[in-house]
Parts: structure tokens; C-alpha cells; sequence
């Protein structure tokens, strides 16, 4: 198994990406630390990897709240005796206006991708010293590597991703910690919804989400979006100990959009 051994932590384990994620590093023998905001999806999570003979433990928080951001790591390392990794997958689309923008949507979208993952990072650090290294895994986003006109606040949100991650690899290599991250393109999740939906409001007009998400998906080079499984098996290798020496890396997972 190839994170025998391993703890791990996600976040936004609810749905999409993150769900996969935890999912998939319990099967691969990791006990996994399930966090997302909504309690149902966290305990079906849990169930889920329990059915499968895997171990793992929910918690239900709002990670915008700073002291929920850090006592996750606290409670996750304190259940299962360490921490090796943590998925730092929250984020949030932000506002797609510029004129009438809303600046509450803006802190929403600033405070989940980067200011929630910047406090869990800090809480991260002394567990995964204590271990002697660790990984730290980032999502980013194809807005992260290139603008992103109907997402503007997302984008700057993602570049803020990117330059933490990059800085972080330098910064932590003495210590062994990995600093990585996946960037995801138009993903089959309830947030790859939003976005498809937001380019031309026109002539998507009276489509639902899921048809827009079909369409657009038939436009890409591998003729489909990512499922959050494509997504999963990237993060699996850059959590695990195959990826000893990859570290600042931003890999994307979008079937050569972005090529
Ligand atoms: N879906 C895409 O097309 C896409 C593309 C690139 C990057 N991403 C990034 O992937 C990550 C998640 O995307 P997904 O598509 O897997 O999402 P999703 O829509 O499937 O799930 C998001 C999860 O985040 C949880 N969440 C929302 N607010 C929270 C909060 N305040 N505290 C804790 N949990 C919270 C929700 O309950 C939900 O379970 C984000 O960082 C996003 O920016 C998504």
C-alpha cells in the first residue's frame, strides 16, 4: 500500500476532489482526518472508508474561522499519534464581477483559498517536524497558472496559491517537508459547475449546469472534463513517499488544456 503507515488530513473531504482524495489514501492504508463544513457529507466520508476496512475520523468545521483551521491538525495528530501529510483542498469561486463587485464574496473566496490554508499550514509545521518531514499538499487551479477573466478574484486568489506553495517548497526543504500542488481544470464537482456556468450568461441562458458542464467538457482537448478521481491519483502520488524529491511543484490535472 503505498501510504502504509501514513496520517493524513483533507479538507473539503466532503464532495468532490477532496472526497476522492480521502477516500482513495485510506484504501492506500493512510488513516485519513475527514474535514469539510457540512456534518452529513463528513460522517457518509467516514462511513465510507470504515466500510472498506479503512480508518479514518470526521470533523465538521467552518474552516474560514482561523481557530477551526488550526485545531483540526491539533485533533487529528492527538487521535492518531502524528501527522505525515495534509491536503489543504478547501477553496471557494469567489465573485465573477469587477463593476458591483461584492466584497464579502471576496473575503469569502480570499479567507478559504488562501488565508484558511495559511493557518493550517502553521499548525502543520511542528507535527510534521516531529515526524521528520512530511508533505504538504496545495489546490491550485489552471487560474492559478494563467488569467481567468469570468474568476478574476479567484485567479489572484489561485496566483496567491501558487506563490505560497513555491515559497513554502524553499523555505521547508531543511526540514524535509514537500510543498506541492495540483491544478485542477474544469473538474465533474458541484464547483465545476459554478465556473462553467459563468463565461457567457447569454448564450447559456435557461441551460441547466448540467448541460453547460457537458458542453463545455466536449470543447477540451481530451473531449471531458477531469472526474475527481484524475484528480485523487495525482494527489496520492504527491502526498506519498514516491514523490521524496518533488517538491515546489505545480502539476496540472486538466488532459493538456493548458499545453
Ligand atoms: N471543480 C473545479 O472545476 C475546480 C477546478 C480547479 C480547482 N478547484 C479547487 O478545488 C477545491 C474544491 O473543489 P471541488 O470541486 O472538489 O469542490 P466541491 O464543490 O465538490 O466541494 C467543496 C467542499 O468544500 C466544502 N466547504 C465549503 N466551504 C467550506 C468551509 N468554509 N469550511 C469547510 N469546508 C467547506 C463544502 O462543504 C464541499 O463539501 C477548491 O480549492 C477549488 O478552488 C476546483
Amino acid at each position: 500500500m503505498r501510504l502504509a503507515n501514513k496520517i493524513g488530513l483533507v479538507t473539503a473531504a466532503g464532495s468532490g476532489m477532496g472526497r476522492a482524495g480521502a477516500i482513495r489514501f485510506a484504501k492506500e492504508g493512510a488513516c485519513v482526518g475527514v474535514v469539510d463544513l457540512d456534518q452529513a457529507a463528513v460522517n457518509d466520508v467516514v462511513a465510507e472508508i470504515e466500510a472498506a476496512g479503512g480508518k479514518a475520523i470526521g470533523i465538521a468545521c467552518d474552516l474560514r474561522d482561523d481557530a477551526n483551521a488550526r485545531r483540526i491538525v491539533k485533533e487529528i495528530a492527538d487521535a492518531f499519534g502524528g501527522l505525515d501529510f495534509v491536503w489543504n483542498h478547501v477553496g471557494h469561486p469567489g465573485p465573477a464581477a469587477v463593476e458591483g463587485i461584492d466584497m464579502a464574496d471576496y473575503d469569502l473566496a480570499m479567507d478559504l483559498n488562501v488565508r484558511s490554508v495559511l493557518v493550517t499550514t502553521e499548525a502543520a509545521l511542528p507535527e510534521l517536524r516531529v515526524r521528520g518531514g512530511g508533505a504538504l499538499l496545495y489546490t491550485a487551479s489552471i487560474s492559478g497558472l494563467k488569467g481567468s477573466p469570468f474568476s478574476p478574484v479567484y485567479a489572484a486568489a489561485k496566483f496567491g496559491v501558487v506563490g505560497m506553495v513555491r515559497s513554502l517548497a524553499g523555505r521547508y526543504a531543511k526540514d524535509k517537508i514537500r510543498v506541492n500542488a495540483v491544478y485542477p481544470g474544469i473538474t465533474d464537482t458541484p464547483m465545476g459547475r459554478v465556473f462553467v456556468a459563468r463565461p457567457d450568461q447569454q448564450s447559456t441562458q435557461g441551460q441547466d449546469r448540467e448541460a453547460i458542464l457537458a458542453n463545455m467538457a466536449s470543447t477540451l482537448p481530451m473531449g471531458r472534463a477531469a472526474t475527481p478521481t484524475d484528480v485523487a491519483n495525482a494527489a496520492l502520488f504527491l502526498v506519498s513517499d514516491e514523490a521524496e524529491y518533488v517538491s515546489g511543484v505545480a502539476l496540472p490535472v486538466d488532459g493538456a488544456a493548458i499545453a
